[in-house]
This record gives C-alpha cells, structure tokens and sequence, in this order.
C-alpha cells in the first residue's frame, strides 16, 4: 500500500494513521466482494449476454455495500464505454501511474490517497480476465459480431474493445466523503 498526501503539510496523526489502515483493507475487501459478485453474475448467465451484467454500479448488492460502509463505488478506465464513467482528474493519473507500473512489470498494489479537502480515496486497478473479454475482447476473434453491434448500438462511443486477458481494464475507484483531517488553505 502507498500513501501519497496532496496538499497535506502535516504528517498523519495517530488517528488518521488508524483510520487509513481500517479504510485500505475496508477498500480490498469491498472490491474483492464486488469483483466477486460481478464475475458470479457473468457466469450464470447463458449463451447471449445482458449488457446490463456490467453495470454493477446500479446493482442492489453494490448499492447496499455503499450504503453500508458510507463509501461511493466507482469504476472507470482511459478506455470507457459509458460516457458517465470517465475519469476526473485523480482517477486518470492513477490509471497512468498503474499503466506504467505494469510496463515496468512493477506489483500493481492499491492506493490509498488523501486528497486536499482531507477525504480518502482508495484505488485499485481492474484486470480483464476470460470473462470479461466477449465483451471487451479482440472484434471477431473473442467478441462476435453480434455482440459487437448490441454495444456499438447502445454505447456508439465505446473504446472498451480490444483488450487482451491480463490487460489493465480499468481501476476501482471509492470514496469515502467524511473528512479525516483539515486541510491547511494554500
Ligand atoms: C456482457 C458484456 C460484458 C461483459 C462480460 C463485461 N463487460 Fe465490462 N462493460 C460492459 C458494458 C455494457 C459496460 C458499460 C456499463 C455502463 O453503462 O455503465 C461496461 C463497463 C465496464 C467498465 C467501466 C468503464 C466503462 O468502460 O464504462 C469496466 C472497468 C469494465 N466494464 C470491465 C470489465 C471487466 C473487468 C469484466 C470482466 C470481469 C467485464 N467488464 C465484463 C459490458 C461487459
């Protein structure tokens, strides 16, 4: 796990310490849970595919993992297929920072950030697995030309094709909205 602290000129108290330990594992175990269930979901489905298995965000079970641990669940890529998931700032730096690291063939670990009004982020990357690639694979060999034409229909934007397995797919991207600490103004 590495912290990196924007804007932040004193060191983490204690406390803070404390709470970035218990929000870091909090973050791997609520995206291990999601990865989970998303991958569940997509196989016990049969033969043709709802694209709505993708979009966990709106599912009741991400939905009531929020809700209970007062986080937002997000995820989003360089490469998204729904426009409402682009990355804002923070999230493409952490998506290059990861890109280069796997480059590099560096461990990918998440990332724990604090941000400049004092609320914790945690990152982790999201790797395309067998799974995923009817849907995000190479056109014509994994995804066929029926599926290619329902996203090209409903996403005529989409730039989430053409993934290998083991490739950086995305990132998860939480946050927990509370501020740990007060930020000094600049
Ligand atoms: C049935 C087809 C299908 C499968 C299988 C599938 N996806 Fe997707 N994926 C989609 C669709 C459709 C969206 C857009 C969802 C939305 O509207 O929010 C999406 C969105 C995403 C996003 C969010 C960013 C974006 O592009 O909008 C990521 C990350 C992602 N998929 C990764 C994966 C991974 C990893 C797997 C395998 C575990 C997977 N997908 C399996 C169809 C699929």
């Amino acid at each position: 796990m590495l912290l990196l602290a924007c804007g932040q000129r004193d060191k983490p108290n204690s406390a803070m310490k404390k709470t970035i330990a218990i929000r870091t594992e909090l973050g791997d175990s609520l995206t291990s849970m999601a990865l989970d269930y998303w991958v569940d979901m997509i196989s016990q489905q049969s033969e043709s595919l709802p694209l709505e298995v993708c979009k966990i965000e709106s599912t009741e079970y991400i939905q009531n993992l929020q809700k209970r641990s007062k986080v937002k669940i997000k995820r989003t890529s360089d490469r998204i297929r729904n426009t409402s998931n682009h990355p804002d700032s923070l999230e493409r730096y952490m998506i290059d920072l990861y890109k280069d690291l796997a480059k590099m063939q560096k461990p990918l670990p998440p990332k724990i950030l604090l941000d400049r009004s004092g609320r914790i982020h945690y990152f982790k990357p999201i790797s395309m697995n067998h799974e995923c690639l009817s849907c995000h694979g190479q056109v014509r060999i994994d995804v066929d030309s029926t599926m290619q034409k329902r996203i090209l229909d409903k996403y005529p934007n989409d730039q989430a094709l053409g993934y290998f397995e083991g490739s950086i797919g995305g990132i998860w991207s939480l946050l927990w909205t509370d501020k740990v600490y007060q930020a000094t103004p600049n």
